[in-house]
C-alpha cells in the first residue's frame, strides 16, 4: 500500500513536471505568434495604402513621332505636346478653373467644362478661368525620347530645342 502511493506520487510530480513543460511550450509558442503577429501588423500599418496616381515624369517617344506644326494632345497624361521646326513644348490640357479636361480647337484649346477659352500658347482668351495653361519641362532621355516632366513648369514659350 506504501509503495502504491510513493508510485502515484510519482506519476503526479511527474505529471506536475510535463504539465510545467506543456505551458512553458505553449508560452513560447504564445509568444512568438504574438510576436509575428504583431511584426506582421506593423508592416501593414507602414506600408503606404495611397495611390499616387501616374507619375508626373514620363517619355512619350521619339521627337521623329512628332512632325514639325503637330499639336497632339495626349489625353491620358493631360499634355499636348507641340512641335514647331526643331523645337518641342508640352503644354498642360488641365483647364485651370475647375480642372477639366480641354480640347483642341482651331484657335487654341476650348473647355467643355464652363468654356474657357485658351490660345496656342495656353493664354486665356475667355471664359472663366483665372490663369493660363501651364507649361511643363521637355527634355531628352538618355534613351533617345522625349521626356515631359510635370512637376517643373517653364515659362510660355520656353521649347526644348531636339
Ligand atoms: S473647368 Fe474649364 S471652364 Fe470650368
Amino acid at each position: 500500500m506504501a509503495m502504491a502511493t510513493k508510485a502515484a506520487a510519482r506519476t503526479e510530480a511527474g505529471g506536475a513536471m510535463s504539465r510545467r513543460k506543456l505551458l512553458g511550450w505553449l508560452s513560447g509558442v504564445s509568444l512568438f505568434g504574438s510576436a509575428v503577429l504583431s511584426a506582421f501588423s506593423n508592416f501593414v500599418f507602414i506600408k503606404p495604402r495611397a495611390t499616387y496616381g501616374q507619375p508626373q515624369r514620363f517619355s512619350i517617344g521619339k521627337p521623329e513621332e512628332f512632325p514639325s506644326g503637330a499639336r497632339i494632345a495626349m489625353e491620358q497624361k493631360r499634355v499636348c505636346v507641340v512641335r514647331e521646326g526643331n523645337k518641342v513644348a508640352a503644354i498642360s490640357t488641365t483647364c485651370t478653373h475647375l480642372g477639366c479636361i480641354v480640347g483642341l480647337s482651331d484657335t487654341g484649346f476650348a473647355c467643355p467644362c464652363h468654356g474657357s477659352r485658351f490660345d496656342t500658347d495656353g493664354t486665356v482668351t475667355g471664359g472663366p478661368a483665372p490663369k493660363p495653361l501651364p507649361w511643363f519641362k521637355v527634355s531628352l532621355a538618355p534613351n533617345g525620347e522625349l521626356e515631359i516632366d510635370k512637376d517643373t513648369q517653364v515659362e510660355p514659350g520656353s521649347y526644348f530645342t531636339v
